[in-house]
């Protein structure tokens, strides 16, 4: 009883919690398909194929990790899907820091950092519904990790590895959905200028030299009213980018 109550997804909706699977990401999908309600949760111990951005692996080590996904049904147009991904980043961000008290960061679009290293990915996926659409909003936290992949040395980072201690997932789990929770609804009933907001406060890429997936470079200037990325090029105009990666000009590339 105690370990289910303190695994509610949001305001009392379910959560289910499995010890290794392929991907949370496929196991909430399907409880999607039988019509669970927006705000259930379900989270792992292990994934064998956990999946990240652009096709990417999303690794972890048993029992050290949040592996989470959310179901959610956005009552909003389908242009503004692409903004959950910015509304996740600054729940997880704002959930991470009052649970923990390190400095933790977003980068554009979706990644939490601390000191520069990845902590965090979030991956949302939609597809649509008779009902309209639904998000699989998956959420990535290195918790208590001490050891990363040899092939993150230097990339990825753990709230442990941080902090020098160990901390409580079941008590990070609850904030983060608080947060989220939260933040979704502010979105959804004010739209996407309070998240703007915050996510500039939080914002590790703004001011920065940044080059994106497809090899285009400049300066992050803005998060645009929409949630592009907006960039002055090198020749001197502006560019919008709505997707893909946006990494530091100076680094190899970000761990995922
Ligand atoms: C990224 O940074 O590329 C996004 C990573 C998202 C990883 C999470 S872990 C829980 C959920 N299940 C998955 O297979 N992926 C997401």
């Amino acid at each position: 009883m105690r370990a289910q109550e303190a695994l509610d997804g949001w305001a009392g909706r379910p959560a289910v919690s499995l010890g290794e699977v392929g991907s949370t990401q496929a196991e909430a999908r399907r409880l999607a398909d039988a019509g669970v309600p927006e705000g259930s949760v379900v989270r792992a111990e292990h994934q064998t194929l956990g999946r990240g951005r652009l096709g990417r692996r999303w690794l972890d080590e048993p029992g050290t990790a949040l592996l989470v996904s959310i179901v959610l049904r956005p009552p909003v147009d389908f242009s503004r899907l692409p903004q959950l991904s910015l509304v996740a980043g600054v729940a997880l961000a704002q959930a991470v820091r009052e649970a923990s008290g390190l400095a933790v960061g977003v980068e554009w679009p979706n990644d939490l950092l601390i000191r520069g290293r990845k902590v965090a990915g979030i991956l949302a996926e939609s597809h649509d519904s008779a009902d309209g659409a639904v998000v699989i909003l998956g959420i990535g936290l290195n918790v208590n990790q001490t050891r990363l992949p040899r092939e993150l040395a230097g990339r990825a980072t753990s709230l442990a590895a941080e902090a020098g201690h160990a901390f409580d997932r079941e008590q990070l789990l609850r904030t983060l959905v608080d947060h989220l929770e939260r933040w979704y609804r502010r979105w959804v009933r004010e739209g996407f200028a309070p998240v703007r907001e915050a996510w500039r406060g939080l914002s590790e890429t703004l001011g920065r030299p940044v080059v994106n997936d497809r090899g285009e470079a400049g300066i992050a200037e803005d998060l645009g009213e929409d949630g592009a990325l907006v960039v002055r090029t090198e020749r001197g105009g502006r560019a919008r980018w709505v997707a893909g990666d946006a990494r530091p000009a100076d680094a190899p590339g970000r761990a995922s």
